[in-house]
């Protein structure tokens, strides 16, 4: 694996001719996607500035153009009309102010009359390498780009650590307020949020506090990319907890999470009802952001990337490295949050296939009664590949990705359990060359990895008794080089 220097990783992109060779030659990989979202070169990590703004989405992704590696990152900005087919649209934010030196870190967007605001983390840092927090805002011009504040909105709190980023932007009605949430973490080293507040979306912004979650005072060290929504009058919070292991999540210290409860806004409490869950059972699924404006109360929608930090990726070697989720859609149905694909995604189905495993699919299944095995990528005689067990006695699905030829990540996982609320029924399933996402029970809990299969593993087996669909899926994201 290359070792970066950190004048390499923090290198500014001065002209787009720099990385035209390295698309040029990551286009021709194997693994590069069809139907995602995926970095135009380099590295993508979270998604950032989701919303629909008049009629259009727009979506941006934490991005270094050099390489596989975490360094100078960007936001890089990607539109579309239906959340299917995805236009790329060059550079959102680059790091090129005082208070961004080191990075425009993550952040949101939210669509207010006929602007698109966006707010995110400049990441400053001296010569000493000291590092500076600043919420900063950006709003989107005429010649459809993010255009920024010439000032930060708001710089960090000193009562707290260095690591105070990420802002989410929403607007609360019953307060006539807009709010902001901050992930943090507290002097003494404890994940947490940090609320302000304003009435106006570029001034005016002052602390309220501390976000209050009774029971989870010490919950990991930090709580990055946090999110409050309101799904059919549930509150739902949503954050990534790092610096901590939790059961069933192997030797990682990174993870998505989420309660449901119910959010004050005068006392700035969050009160979940009950413990906390894992957003996504998978290997890879880390800094889920929900867009804004979505126009129906009754449900969110949702984008995550396919990835967790600190860990390490097979097409890091060919230069690039990332992707995100399809777009999900959030709804809570008796008390559960339940994921589904986004509406419309099966008009990419093109033609039942021949019984091999396309490189870019959708399966359904219906598991039948009992104990099930569904084995993806496996060699012609069955062996091997990503392999997803139901014991049904135990009502737990295994996932179990050891006898795929490329191995990654070995240290931190290969196995995890997914345990289900009630018997597994269905399963429907999206393949695009390099990740596998996962819906079982019409979206009762979501399974996402990365794969990489090699020559050779282009099989499936699945149980008797099953009944199994197959699709293959026509590209809807184009590969262009724009920067
Ligand atoms: C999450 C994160 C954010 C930060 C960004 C930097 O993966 O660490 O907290 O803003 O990535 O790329």
């Amino acid at each position: 694996m290359k070792e970066w220097t950190r004048e390499e990783r923090y290198r500014e992109l001065k002209s787009p001719e720099e990385i035209r060779d390295l698309h040029e030659r990551i286009s021709k990989s194997v693994y590069r996607q069809t139907y995602h979202v995926q970095p135009v070169t380099g590295l993508s990590s979270d998604p950032n500035g989701f919303a629909l703004h008049k009629g259009v989405w727009h979506l941006c992704y934490q991005w270094c153009p050099w390489g596989a590696v975490h360094g100078l990152k960007y936001w890089y900005h990607v539109t579309s009309t239906d959340l299917i087919h995805w236009k790329n649209e060059g550079i959102g934010l680059a790091p090129d102010c005082y208070f961004d030196n080191r990075g425009t870190h993550s952040g949101s967007a939210i669509s207010v009359g006929d602007d698109l605001y966006f707010f995110y983390t400049g990441n400053h840092r001296d010569e000493d390498w000291t590092r500076t927090p600043y919420t900063c805002a950006a709003v989107l011009g005429a010649d459809g780009k993010p255009h920024k504040l010439e000032k930060p909105l708001f710089g960090p709190r000193d009562t707290h650590s260095e690591h105070q980023r990420d802002p989410k932007i929403v607007w609360v009605e019953s307060k006539r307020k807009y709010f902001i949430f901050i992930g943090a973490q507290t002097a003494d080293l404890k994940g947490c949020v940090l609320v302000y507040e304003s009435a106006e979306l570029l001034d005016g912004w002052t602390f309220a506090g501390q976000l209050k979650v009774p029971g989870f005072e010490s919950f990991g060290g930090m709580w990055e990319c946090p999110y409050i929504v309101n799904v059919s009058g549930t509150d739902v919070l949503i954050f990534s907890p790092q610096y901590i292991k939790l059961p069933g999540r192997g030797n990682s210290t990174n993870h998505n999470v989420y309660f449901l409860g119910k959010m004050d806004y005068d006392t700035l409490t969050f009160t979940p009802q009950g413990d906390y869950h894992y957003l996504d059972y998978g290997f890879d699924f880390y800094a889920a952001q929900g867009a804004a404006n979505v126009g129906d109360p009754d449900k969110a929608i949702l984008i995550s990337w396919i990835g967790l930090p600190d860990n390490h990726y097979p097409t890091e070697e060919e230069d690039w490295e990332g992707t995100m989720t399809l777009p999900r859609e959030l709804r809570v149905k008796d008390g559960r949050l339940v994921q589904t694909p986004i509406a419309g995604i099966e008009s990419l189905r093109g033609l039942p296939d021949n019984g091999n495993l396309p490189a870019a699919c959708e399966l359904q299944v219906e598991a039948g009664e009992g104990d099930f095995e569904l084995a993806l990528f496996t060699k012609a005689d069955g062996t091997g590949g990503l392999r997803l067990r139901y014991d049904s006695a135990k009502r737990l699905c295994t996932v179990d990705r050891t006898g795929m030829n490329k191995r990654f990540n070995e240290q931190v996982f290969e196995v995890l359990d997914m345990p289900l609320e009630t018997p597994l029924k269905t399963l429907r399933i999206f393949i695009d060359r390099c990740s596998t996402e996962i819906f079982v029970n019409d979206g009762e809990e979501t399974f996402t990895t990365r794969s990489y299969p090699t020559e050779g593993e282009f099989h499936y087996t699945v149980s008797d008794g099953a009944k199994l669909r197959l699709w293959t899926m026509k590209p809807s994201v184009r590969d262009d080089f724009v920067v």
